[in-house]
């Protein structure tokens, strides 16, 4: 995959405006769920709009090791046909999840119920990952894990069939564990229960039902409690997926900050348990207006036509984090030109993403001439009053898609040229991410 190969060195030009309308790519979540279930149904399910980018594909890549037959269209359009719950093959190989903890942690799932052993490898930074968050409710379930020290990758998990239901509490706010333990559940006898004190983004539970499984979701004294039957048969669908909010975050700071801007962003996912980022902009102050709300492949979904506005700092309410916890590294970038200091705490989950977040995007904004103040659970941002920040210096992505593009963001205002050591990550989940900046600032892709 390419962000192993050779770093990709970026120089950010600065932006005088960006105009335009574009189209973030299908939404990475969806798109590795879609992939999953497709593979569990019978019969031919069909996916426009899946995302194409390295995490999305190594999900694709392990579902065929797995028996499923997928195939790209020359219209675009994805199309699977499944083995069935219980149906899937022994892989012949290691599966290779490239950067991508989706991919990895919703696939021990699958596996973990089924007959099959399969080793699960990764880059440097997958490869650094905690997994025990996923081998504990796996192992309660009957699989057997073996893993590397820390419980990280390369780790090899032996299915039990039949795998043992379980009523499982999540100790840490993720849709990753969660939609293991469902996934799991699928071909497991009796129902499998996930107890969510905090909501996290629920496509997993969405698409099961679109694909016909018995799941149930109750408000219970101790949080969300959802309920899945086990051996489930899913019926083929035809899925729409939607465009990324998570991508969108990147436009929507971008044209926010640059002055002058005015930018359509078309296709935005606005599931409640994503649409964070769009809440805290508006708390500071960004003109962003919804257009044409409609719903596409069962979630809500407008476009967001974005333009420049002065940013004032704020406290970032904790209990945004669940549902904005990909867009910090942006919000940060938006901290950085509003007016006075944006606190945003509570979002210690950034610590073990592709990169610890926190850190890396201090040392990023620092080094660019922007003043914060680190904690254990987030960051403190100075912003410049809406200034051009100083840039200048290089940023380390460490691997990480979301450092690389929330950087050049920040680079589009800045007073001297800002370098991004390696932008190769940015395939993972936007690899027309460049070309769309070029298209927005007016210049030649
Ligand atoms: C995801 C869940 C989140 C998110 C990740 C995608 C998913 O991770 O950060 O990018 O598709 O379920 P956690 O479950 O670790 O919070």
């Amino acid at each position: 995959m390419a962000h192993t190969s050779s770093p990709t060195p970026f120089t950010v030009p600065a932006a005088t405006t960006l105009s335009g309308r574009i189209r973030v790519p299908g939404d990475k979540s969806i798109s590795h769920r879609s992939l999953m279930l497709s593979a569990l149904a019978v019969g031919e399910s069909r996916v426009e709009g899946l995302l194409e980018g390295e995490d999305v594909l190594a999900t694709a890549a392990a579902m065929r090791a797995m028996g499923a037959a997928i195939e790209r269209g020359s219209d675009g359009v994805w199309r699977i046909h499944g083995v069935g719950v219980g149906g899937l093959l022994q892989p012949r190989q290691g599966l290779e999840m490239g950067n991508s903890g989706t991919s990895t942690r919703l696939l021990m799932g699958l596996v973990a119920s089924h007959p099959i052993t399969a080793t699960f490898t990764g880059d440097a930074s997958l490869s650094s990952r905690p997994m025990a968050r996923v081998t504990v409710p796996l192992a309660q379930m009957g699989a057997s894990i073996e893993a590397s020290p820390g419980t990280r990758l390369p780790l090899t998990v032996r299915g039990a069939c039949p795998a043992v239901p379980i009523e499982y509490e999540l100790p840490v706010a993720s849709a990753q564990v969660k939609s293991a333990i469902l996934l799991a559940g699928l071909n497991t006898p009796g129902i499998t229960r996930v107890i969510e004190p905090v909501p996290t983004r629920d496509h997993s539970e969405r698409m099961l039902a679109g694909f016909g499984a018995q799941i149930t979701v109750e408000r219970g004294p101790r949080g969300r409690i959802i309920s899945l039957t086990g051996e489930a048969e899913l019926k083929p669908q035809s899925i729409v997926v939607p465009g990324d909010p998570s991508s969108a975050a990147f436009w929507m700071v971008a044209a926010s900050i640059v002055p002058g801007s005015d930018v359509v962003i078309e296709n935005v996912g606005l599931n409640p348990t994503r649409a964070g980022l769009l809440t805290a902009l508006r708390m500071m102050g960004a003109d962003i207006t919804e257009v044409d709300p409609r719903i596409v492949g069962g979630e809500p979904v407008a476009d967001l036509h974005v333009r420049h506005a002065a940013l004032t700092g704020i406290v970032v309410p904790h209990d945004l984090a669940p549902s904005m916890i990909d867009e910090y590294p942006a919000l940060f970038v938006a901290a950085a030109f509003a007016a006075g200091e944006t606190v945003a705490r509570g979002a210690e989950e950034l610590r073990v993403k592709e990169s610890d977040r926190i850190a890396a995007m201090r040392a990023a904004l620092e080094a660019n001439g922007v003043r914060t103040q680190e904690h254990e659970d987030g960051l403190t941002v100075h912003g410049s009053g809406g200034e051009r920040i100083a840039g200048g210096a290089t940023v380390f992505t460490k691997l990480d898609h979301r450092i690389a593009m929330s950087m050049t963001v920040a680079g589009l205002h800045a007073r001297n040229a800002i370098a991004i050591d390696d932008i190769a990550p940015v395939a993972t989940s936007y690899p027309a991410f460049y070309e769309q900046l070029a298209s927005l600032s007016g210049a030649a892709a």
